[in-house]
């Protein structure tokens, strides 16, 4: 392990790589066994040109290839998206691969011996390995005896053939205290090393270990690449606890592998799509059914090194969890690290509460794959969640749901799905559209900050408008001849930058294009916030203000506008020839001063 950091290292500075370490030598190996044309090769059509070799870059879109190998030097180049590097980078880049991944696989895929004792961690890695290989035989041919002839009529019970059985490497362990220890003694493994692979812990008394696998069956693990570096071990019937799993160990991390993984990752990437389970016997049914492109979780909460994991085989998932409590929010958290993730998602609850195992067996292959195709998306999934158990007629109850809803959206980087989800909430609740996107904007920023959204803004009295808007938006509101006589002469560069503006414009809109003009009807055509303004605006008192005060107030706004205008202009001016800024620009800056002050003048 720490020589391959080091190289890994070394890759990311763009180093020599052919240092005097085992580790470099191996590294050259892989290197020159993969040879960077014949891996390309696989992924890449490629055609000669000179002593180089061209084709479309996979990396990027192209329809003339500017992607170059050049075998002599070991490297490749995109001229269009200007990615390059060894064919370990290659891999690494194609297969979404770490660096380490990228060496073992491509070692394996070319025949290349890993070596197996390179001092330190990795020689403690590799005894771990290979005892934890040796377990997994003991507990197979422990089922094949005598012994196991409970396990075997277990296992026939709930329905699990020999192929799977042969296939996923179930097997027993024995109700003993010492057998797979005295087993794997007899094998030159140490006590220390059994109790740090997690197969015996300690006596209370602190005097030696005894297996903790006992009497159940059992459920190897393996890490993607293939395996064995963990237990989970299921209690033949009833009994607490019904599963034990390995510890955590230098091998096996529950946050960074799934049940499954090695066996369904080509599944995985020729469907391109994973089904994400809860049970190592979910797991194992639906393989047993043919549905090949699924992984368990661990009896642990999704982690982003599970996405990160997943990643690297595909970017759509159906997550299909029990539908009982515990699985809702194993679920839902799935959800949120999958979404960070870019991830598609699909969320499939069965019917009657049934878990896949169950499911599959009683349904078939058939029928469960088309419930699974058929799954709610994330967002219909997120928004049946929120509305379960409300009677979301009430404005109460709408509030809340959206109140549970808008928090699973804040991460979402997507902005396509976002206003799909969007659409989709507001018919799904029946709200305005643009009422929610207010409120997701309002409560968004502290949402992806990790903090509690601010409460509800209160519709404030339109404070930022000045006092001629004030009067102008209750004149045009309440007399219909100065709704004609302003809809005949405002433009909308006067209008466009006024606090009020945008209320202005939408009002003017709908005179001018013979609507009746209503409070109602322009609240339905405005955001939360100019809502507000224009309710405050309507119910507000002037004393003493008749219809006629209207041009009194335009003139204001204009004379405001001008004024606004005329203060920037002074500012960008100051800029400019401070700046030493070209004389044209200046000139143009003074000359519309001067205009906007003789407008002033005028009104
Ligand atoms: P059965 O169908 O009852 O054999 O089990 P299952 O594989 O369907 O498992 P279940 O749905 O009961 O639980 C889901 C997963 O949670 C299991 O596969 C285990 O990884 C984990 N789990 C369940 N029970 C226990 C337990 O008692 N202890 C621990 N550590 N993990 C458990
Ligand atoms: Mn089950």
């Amino acid at each position: 392990m720490g020589s391959l950091f080091v190289v890994k290292v070394n890759i990311a500075r763009g180093a020599n790589l052919v240092g005097g370490s085992s580790g470099g030598d191996f590294v050259q190996e892989v290197r020159a066994a993969a040879g960077i044309d014949r891996l390309i090769g696989e992924y890449v059509s490629l055609k000669t040109s000179g002593r180089k070799l061209k084709g479309l870059c996979p990396f990027h879109d192209e329809k003339t290839p500017s992607f170059t190998v050049d075998p002599e030097k070991g490297l490749f180049y995109c001229f269009g998206c200007q990615v390059g590097g060894d064919v370990f980078k290659f891999y690494m880049l194609h297969e979404n691969a770490q660096f380490p991944d990228a060496l073992r696989e491509l070692a394996q895929r070319f025949g290349v011996p890993i070596p197996q004792h390179r001092g330190g961690s990795s020689g403690e890695q590799t005894r771990l390995r290979e005892m934890h290989r040796e377990a997994a035989a003991f507990f197979r041919s422990s089922l094949a005896s005598g012994a196991g002839a409970t396990a075997s009529r277990y296992l026939a019970r709930r329905g699990l053939d020999t192929d799977t059985v042969q296939h996923l490497k179930i097997g027993y362990a024995p109700d003993s205290w010492d057998a797979l220890k005295s087993r794997l003694r007899q094998a030159g493994y140490r006590e220390e090393e059994l109790l740090k692979a997690g197969l015996t812990v300690p006596r209370k008394d602190g005097r030696g270990s005894y297996d903790r696998f006992r009497d159940r069956l059992m459920f190897p693990i393996e890490q993607a690449g293939g395996g064995v570096i963990g237990f989970g071990g299921r209690i033949l019937g009833e009994g607490e606890p019904k599963y034990l799993n390995s510890p955590e160990t230098p091998l096996f991390q529950k946050g960074r592998h799934f049940y499954g993984l090695s066996w369904s990752r080509d599944a995985i990437r020729e469907a391109d799509r994973v089904i994400i389970v809860e049970g190592y016997t979910d797991f194992a049914s639906l393989w047993q059914a043919g549905v090949r492109n699924v992984v368990a979780v661990l009896g642990t909460s999704f982690t982003p090194e599970h996405a990160r994991l997943l990643a690297r085989y595909t970017h759509r998932a159906v997550i299909n969890f029990d539908a009982d409590r515990a699985g809702r929010s194993a679920a839902d958290r799935a959800v949120t690290v999958l979404m960070e993730h870019d991830f598609e998602l699909r969320v499939l609850e069965l019917p009657d509460g049934q878990d896949p195992d169950g499911h599959v067996r009683a349904a078939g292959a058939e029928a469960y794959l088309k419930l699974a195709a058929g799954a709610p998306s994330f967002i219909e999934y997120v928004i049946s969640s929120a509305c379960a158990g409300r009677d979301i007629t009430t404005p109460e109850a709408k509030a809340q749901a959206v109140a549970d809803i808008l928090p699973r959206l804040a991460d979402l980087n997507n902005r396509v799905l976002l206003a799909a989800a969007m659409a989709r909430i507001a018919q799904r609740l029946d709200l305005k559209e643009a009422d929610l996107r207010a409120e997701f904007r309002r409560v968004a920023p502290a949402l992806r900050r990790g903090e509690a959204p601010p409460a509800p803004a209160r519709p404030r009295p339109a404070r930022n408008c000045s006092l001629a808007e004030r009067q102008l938006m209750h004149l045009l509101l309440t007399c219909s001849d100065v709704r004609r006589e302003v809809a005949g002469t405002a433009r909308e560069e006067e209008l466009r930058d006024l606090p009020a503006g945008h209320i202005i414009m939408v009002l003017l809109d709908q005179e001018r294009a013979g609507h009746e003009v209503t409070v109602e009807g322009l609240q339905a055509l405005l955001e939360k916030e100019d809502q507000a303004r224009l309710l405050a605006a309507v119910m507000e008192d002037f004393p003493g203000l008749v219809a006629a005060d209207w041009k009194e107030s335009w003139h204001i706004i204009q004379k405001e506008n001008l004024e606004k205008e005329s203060r920037i202009l002074q500012r960008q001016l100051t800029q400019s020839m401070e700046e030493g800024g070209d004389t044209t620009d200046v000139e143009r800056l003074l000359r519309r001063k001067l205009e906007v002050r003789r407008l002033i003048e005028t009104l």
